[in-house]
């Protein structure tokens, strides 16, 4: 039945000219049976230049939403369209105006982990493998960050010079993972490396040997001579950890680090929504147009 369903997906993919992206965090199963897994930079990317006719994201609204946005000449699908976030429904366009007006021409960086209508009132836009180069790109000296305080304050510190304005939007799985759990992780495993993502508290990002996106981890994993880590962030980066690290050990710092809307797609959603070619993500066009401004100028900072 499962190989079955793999193959009616993949058929159905190639019938549809159709991509299959997933987020990091996604069940294993699909993260499997996926064309691209990647970081929300790396799949904002794919999505920018995939010459595919459709995109099947695999992942929460707002990544699909930004597909939507970067190629609106392509049909996006989000299998679950349940699947949202949290952090990006922390703040309002509404709300980012009202805080624009106490703070006139201080630009707004916005995480995208956010709405469309939130990005289209942004100046840019940052993913947290870019954040510390996309401030470093501004001219001001003053900026507002929106929505993730920790991403924010974990950036603002490779950044003295600049006077960081921050919203008060969190992780709620990230912030599940409490300084005591991770206290007693290194504890109990002497010698490995703790790594965890900025959208973890202070406090917990302060304990790690190395803060980064889910990509930059695969990359500190595979490269460092260590062979055991404490990972802290969504399980479902353990999937390819393990998958590409054969000789190493992965530790998850706290059971709590589960974010329920990664985990809501399944395969059998993922065949549904292809058969029924449903639910479609789109994007108001005024709204698009000023969301992929932001958008392509965060596309455009150097990555190197
Ligand atoms: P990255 O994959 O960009 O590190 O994002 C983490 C995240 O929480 C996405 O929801
Ligand atoms: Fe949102 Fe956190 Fe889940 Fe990512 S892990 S989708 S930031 S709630």
């Amino acid at each position: 039945m499962s190989s079955d369903i793999r193959q009616q997906i993949r058929d159905l993919l190639k019938t549809h000219n159709g991509v299959l992206l997933a987020h990091n965090y996604m069940r294993d199963e699909v993260q499997e049976i996926a064309d691209i897994t990647g970081d929300s930079l790396a799949l904002s990317i794919e999505a920018a230049k995939t010459s595919a006719d459709l995109i099947v994201f695999c992942g929460v609204h707002f990544m699909a939403e930004s597909a939507a946005i970067l190629s609106p000449d392509k049909k996006v699908l989000l299998p679950r369209p349940d699947a949202g976030c949290p952090m990006a429904d922390m703040v309002t366009a509404a709300e980012l105006e009202s805080l624009k007006r106490q703070h006139p021409g201080v630009p707004v960086v916005t995480y995208v982990n956010s709405s469309a209508e939130v990005k289209a009132h942004s100046d840019i836009c940052c993913t947290s493998a870019n954040a510390v180069k996309v401030v470093k790109s501004l001219r001001e000296d003053e900026l507002i960050f929106v929505p993730d305080r920790n991403l924010g304050r974990w950036v603002a510190g490779f950044v003295p010079e600049k006077k960081f304005i921050f919203w008060d939007g969190f992780c709620p799985t990230h912030e599940r993972m409490t300084v005591q759990a991770v206290r007693q992780k290194i504890a109990e495993h002497p010698g490995a490396l703790f790594v965890c993502h900025p959208e973890s508290a202070p406090e917990v990002s302060a304990l790690a040997d190395h803060v980064c996106s889910t990509s930059g981890m695969y990359e500190y994993c595979r490269t460092s001579p260590a062979t055991k880590f404490i990972i802290g962030t969504e399980a479902g980066i353990l999937y390819k950890l393990r998958r590409e690290n054969r000789g190493k050990e992965f530790v998850l710092a706290s059971p709590a680090l589960f974010c329920p809307n990664m985990k809501l797609t399944s395969l059998e959603d993922l065949l549904i929504s292809l058969q029924t070619l449903s639910p479609v993500v789109t994007v108001p066009e005024e709204i698009r147009l000023k969301a992929k401004r932001a958008l392509d100028r965060m596309l455009a900072v150097p990555r190197d």
